[in-house]
């Protein structure tokens, strides 16, 4: 770990899975009992608007019901102590990385506590349901949705994201299948830029050759034994 300065982070639904939190490619295939495909595409919102909001409502108001776990906390001390450059891209739309104090974090694939509205665009912070058509804060319209990035849509922040795998020394991926792109991607390119890849996950990912380094285990194991690791 000598001479790492600059470190990119992805993590994906398996960080938050000891919090209570299911992923979403489980045993089954489903995501707390549904397709992917018939609550997270824009195709399923303009089908089934109630079904998905339903769906995501549901999943805010069970953020209430549960804690940052021991991998969380850590990477959150990374960020307090780490005195290099630090990113923290999450595909989670879950708050557990902020509620464990993490600052530098983005979260590409949108945000459960966020609205977007439909009508102007504007993304505003949302705690309440959706599902019953409030309007938005901005415009006035009722024509909010789940500020979700769903299949077919563009990820925040990608440019972003892009110079920081370029640029970093180590990339780190924790909790995520490798099963969606471009996240899964981001591992080639820090690779290709001259990075370390180290790999924390309960079982190999869909992109464990491409890592330089792969540890097998639950997150709230390996990060917190990791983290001291580095910024010892
Ligand atoms: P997945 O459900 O596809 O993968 C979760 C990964 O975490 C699996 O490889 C599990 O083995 C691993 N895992 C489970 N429990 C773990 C634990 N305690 N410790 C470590 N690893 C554990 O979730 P993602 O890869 O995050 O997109 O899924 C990527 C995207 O697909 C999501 O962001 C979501 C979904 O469609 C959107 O919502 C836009």
């Amino acid at each position: 770990m000598r001479g790492i300065d600059r470190i990119v982070v992805l993590t994906g639904a398996g960080i938050s899975a000891e919090s209570g939190l299911a992923t979403f490619r489980g045993p089954d295939g489903l995501w707390e009992g549904h397709r992917v495909e018939d609550v997270c595409t824009p195709e399923a919102l303009a089908r089934d608007p109630a079904l998905v909001h339903a769906f995501y409502d549901a999943r805010r108001a069970k953020l209430g019901e549960v804690e940052p776990n021991a991998a969380h906390h850590a990477l959150a001390r990374l960020d307090a102590e780490w005195p290099g450059e630090l990113l923290i891209v999450t595909q989670n739309v879950d708050d557990l990385h902020e509620r464990a104090g993490a600052r530098r974090l983005l979260h590409m694939h949108g945000e459960l506590k966020s609205a977007l509205c439909a009508a102007c665009g504007a993304r505003h912070p949302w705690e309440t349901p959706m599902g019953n058509h409030p309007p938005c804060p901005g415009c006035g319209q009722s024509r909010l949705r789940p500020d979700i990035v769903f299949f077919g849509e563009m990820p925040y922040e990608m440019e972003r994201i892009d110079v920081a795998l370029e640029r970093c020394d180590l990339f780190v991926s924790i909790g995520t299948s490798g099963a969606v792109y471009p996240a899964a991607g981001f591992v080639r390119t820090a690779r290709h830029y001259g990075a370390w890849a180290l790999e924390m996950n309960l079982e190999p990912s869909a992109g464990s050759v491409y890592f330089s380094e792969s540890r097998m285990g639950p997150a709230s194991e390996l990060v917190p034994a990791w983290v001291e690791e580095i910024l010892s």
